[in-house]
């Protein structure tokens, strides 16, 4: 078997050079960052992803890390494309690493770029263009951060597009990907690009759509996890992607969402239910401000702990966290804000300089006037909440994951606000003391 090339360790290039290399793959993994370069020799892992380290140390002689396009060129033939497509100010995706690879190709028959970067309909067809020599497949990536190697090795379906003349390299990602299972779906390049947009948006929407719902049932008494799981029973809708919370983050979501919108603008087309959903979600975030008030009025000088920081449980990525919006939000009505994150601390106290880390649950919530839930770390389910009350200074949750059972929140002496829930429970339990003594 040929080597493989990947360019980019970032997670979805280190996720996807250690499972290439798990499935027997030498595989040649370059970057231009030398620091991750060395750090993957030395044997560490510069990212947090549950059960990759494992799959690296296994396959150490299997993988070759270098900073240098050329050996990783000379030693394959099919290059996958992993490096990162992040938002740039109007929106679009910034396609300017993608770019950078490409100019460092030699367009010539033995080569195939196989894009593994999720980039704007449109962009496999301009490459292809300017290097007609070069094969190019869309291989869009559909991995999650948190369960990435998981997802990698038991894909639901493998997309891959490619055009007239370069079924070949097609074929040999095909056969790559075979042994997986997953369902493989060929087709053209533009309908790969816009797979990965359109899946993505429409989980967007899907999250949305049951944060409305949740807003809406907070109005009318009705509690959102109910509905969401009446809902989620009829198979034509499904139960994944109905969690109500504080709204989607990460990586994904947000610059998809926005690059597709975007993308869709300038072809003059305007894509409205996009828009909603992307307005949805900044507002979701901040609807958090609210409950708190609700119980403690101004928030000037109130202390407030947020429990967890990155954008999802089991990874350290803050990348688009709605800690980041939550937490300035707070310092800016006032408040003084403390987190605890059980592995992103390290990644978040370069992006919230002005916060105050605590090194354990017990330690940020000690003299705490209320407690933002914001990532459903399991240690937080796990945690013992009655006694973790006798340290604030006020017992009040705001679950912005649903993650805790009300009742027996309420009942250890919280005033629990959720997202969606109802609050007939918090009445019965402490009716006259939820909102005065608080707002003290
Ligand atoms: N993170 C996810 O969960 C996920 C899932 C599916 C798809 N994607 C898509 O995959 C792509 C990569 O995402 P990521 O999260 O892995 O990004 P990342 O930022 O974690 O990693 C990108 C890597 O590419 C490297 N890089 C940048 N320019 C380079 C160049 N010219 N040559 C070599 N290396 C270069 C960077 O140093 C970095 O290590 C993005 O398009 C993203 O949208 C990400």
């Amino acid at each position: 078997m040929a080597p493989l090339g990947v360019v980019g360790v970032g997670w979805v290039g280190l996720v996807s050079a250690a499972c290439f290399a798990e499935l027997g793959h030498d595989v040649v993994a370059q970057d231009i960052d030398p620091r991750k370069i060395e750090m993957l020799e030395r044997g560490d892992i510069p990212i947090h992803e549950p059960g990759l380290a494992e799959v690296v140390e296994r396959n150490r002689e299997r993988l070759h890390f270098t900073t240098s396009m050329s050996e990783a060129l000379a030693n394959s033939r099919l290059l996958f494309c992993c490096v990162d497509t992040p938002p740039t100010y109007s929106g679009d995706a910034d396609l300017s690493s993608v770019r950078a690879v490409v100019a460092n190709l030699t367009a010539d028959r033995e080569h195939a770029l196989v894009m593994k970067s999720t980039v704007p309909a449109g962009t496999g067809v301009a490459i292809r263009r300017e290097l007609p020599d070069l094969a190019y497949v869309a291989c869009p990536e559909f991995l999650k951060e948190g369960s990435a190697v998981e997802d990698f090795l038991h894909p639901d379906r493998v997309v891959i597009g490619a055009d007239a003349g370069d079924e070949w390299a097609a074929d040999a990602v095909e056969e790559l990907y075979r042994p997986l299972g997953g369902e493989i779906v060929r087709t053209d390049v533009a309908s790969a690009e816009m797979v990965k947009l359109a899946s993505n948006a429409f989980l967007a929407t899907k999250i949305s759509f049951i944060n409305e719902i949740a807003n809406v049932c907070e109005e009318v008494g009705a509690d959102v996890t109910e509905v969401a799981r009446g809902m989620g029973l009829d198979r034509r809708i499904g139960p994944s992607f109905l969690r109500a919370g504080l709204g989607f983050g990460g990586s994904c979501f947000p610059k998809d969402t926005q690059a597709l919108k975007q993308l869709a603008g300038n072809t003059g087309y305007h894509f409205q239910l996009l828009t909603a959903v992307i307005e949805v979600n900044e507002l979701q975030k901040r609807r958090v401000i609210g409950k708190l008030e609700k119980h403690l009025g101004s928030l000037v000088g109130r202390t407030i702990a947020l429990l967890g920081l990155s954008f999802k449980p089991h990874t350290d990525d803050m990348r688009e966290a709605s800690s980041l919006v939550l937490a300035s939000r707070l310092q800016g009505e006032g408040a003084v804000v403390r987190a605890y994150d059980p592995v992103a601390g390290d990644a978040a106290r370069e992006l919230l300089p002005t916060v105050e880390f605590g090194a354990s649950l017990e330690e940020v919530l000690e003299k705490a006037d209320a407690a933002v839930l914001v990532t459903e770390w399991p240690e937080f389910a796990d945690a013992d909440w009655a006694s973790l009350r006798d340290g604030m200074a006020k017992p009040l949750l705001v679950d912005g994951r649903n993650l805790l059972d009300p009742e027996s929140l309420r009942e250890s002496g919280f005033v629990y606000e959720g997202i969606g829930r109802p609050e007939r429970a918090s009445r019965s339990v402490s009716t006259e003391s939820a909102e005065e003594p608080l707002a003290t």
